[in-house]
């Protein structure tokens, strides 16, 4: 088999290994996935700078992100459905997340549920919270994530209303699924895949089935999910969701200035700068374009974190120069599920790791937390050093 070098590599094997629908509903963008392409693209246009005989040696990528200890600035980023890129893909992916030291993020559209990951790891995780028009299944879920122990609540504010990926439509992977022969024919020929999830008890939202009031089985559940985001969501419900919560909260999907600032009137501890991955708003700026601004305007008063289209240690570099304390990655752990399960993102996690450390040597540094505007020579075309 050849080696799994980079993300790419990952994602590749994923997409022999996983049946085409998951495979595409991850690999998408909202309509001409021109925002879903800049989140990759932009990155290449912001170069480092490099720098020789500096003593390398003793160097360290380890950082804290909301005053918890990581071993790289790096979290895996909420995404639903993950038990369906590999059975109990949740558990997985947090196991392996633990044992790296990295943040580990559970959707509230995920297989597994908030307890099937807490009874199967060690330490807390952070649960993501999607704001219900069916407030008592909020406060209900947000009680369950104190009761699992989450460490920190990240409530994802650009989806009140869905974008529309037009593979996933195309795929009949809509609300409710429409299941033809094709689909069976793709399951039928992802054999490893379809072995993994034969063993499994974890094939629906469990955090939502059994626990939404009217959400018995697949076809209540579908229409449940498809009329309760909520589009009148403000930022007094931030409010009351912080207060409900009692711990750290990051606000998920900042990517203006001024929401930023609405941000941390509210009390967050953290913001992701974020599109979605691409999938909300298609014509917004990539989440790195939009995160120098952010960090001007409140860099100093809160943490700023960043998602969208880090591939490479490389990038995670840049995110961090431009002023992120912390990066998640969406996609690339989800081909590692794809890819080889638990082993698939653990291979993530070293190959980021080595990159990030490689990239940091030559840029003549030896802690990450040094890092800053400073090391870059060039950002989206205007020379910074
Ligand atoms: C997501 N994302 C997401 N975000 C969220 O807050 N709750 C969710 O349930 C999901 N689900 C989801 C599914 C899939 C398949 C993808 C690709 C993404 C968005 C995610 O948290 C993150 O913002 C992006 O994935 C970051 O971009 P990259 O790393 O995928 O380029």
């Amino acid at each position: 088999m050849a080696p799994i070098l980079e993300v790419e590599d990952l994602k590749k094997r994923a997409r022999r290994r996983v049946p085409k629908m998951f495979f595409d509903y991850a690999d998408s963008g909202s309509w001409t996935e021109s925002t879903y392409r800049a989140n990759e693209h932009d990155f290449h246009d912001i170069t480092l700078r490099q720098r020789v005989a500096v003593d390398m040696t003793n160097r360290s990528v380890a950082t804290t992100m909301i005053g918890q200890d990581v071993s790289m600035p790096v979290a895996l980023a909420p995404v639903g459905f993950c038990g369906m890129q590999w059975a109990d893909g949740e558990i997985l992916a947090a196991q392996a997340a633990e044992e790296f030291g990295v943040p580990f993020t559970l959707s509230t559209m995920s297989i597994c549920s908030i307890e099937d990951v807490a009874e199967n790891t060690t330490k807390p995780f952070w649960f993501q919270l999607y704001v219900m028009r069916d407030r008592d299944f909020v406060c209900n879920l947000i009680d369950r994530a104190k009761a699992a122990g989450c460490s920190a609540l990240v409530i994802t504010l650009d989806l009140q209303i869905l974008g529309q990926r037009h593979k996933d439509l195309r795929n009949g992977l809509s609300a409710p699924p429409k299941f033809t022969p094709k689909h069976v024919w793709q399951i039928g020929t992802s054999p490893s895949w379809c072995m993994a999830m034969a063993m499994t008890k974890r094939r629906t939202f469990r955090n939502i089935v059994g626990h939404a009031k009217g959400v018995g089985d697949l076809s209540s559940l579908s229409s449940w999910t498809a009329e309760q985001f909520d589009p009148t969501l403000s930022w007094d419900d931030v409010e009351w969701i912080k207060e409900r919560w009692g711990g750290p909260v990051i606000l998920k999907g900042i990517l203006d200035a001024e929401d930023a600032r609405k941000s941390l009137n509210c009390g967050a501890d953290a913001i992701v700068v974020s599109n979605h991955g691409g999938r909300q708003l298609d014509g917004a700026p990539s989440a790195i374009r939009a995160l120098p601004d952010i960090v001007d305007a409140v860099g100093d008063k809160i943490e700023v974190h960043i998602d969208g289209g880090i591939r490479s240690g490389q990038d995670i570099l840049k995110a961090v120069c431009l002023g992120a304390k912390g990066t998640y990655v969406g996609r690339p752990f989800v081909y590692g599920l794809g890819a080889g399960g638990k082993s698939g993102v653990s291979r993530l996690f070293e190959i980021l790791h080595t990159e990030l450390d490689t990239t940091m040597a030559l840029c003549g540094e030896r802690k990450i937390t040094d890092l800053d505007r400073s090391n870059l020579h060039t950002v989206f075309g205007h020379r910074v050093t």
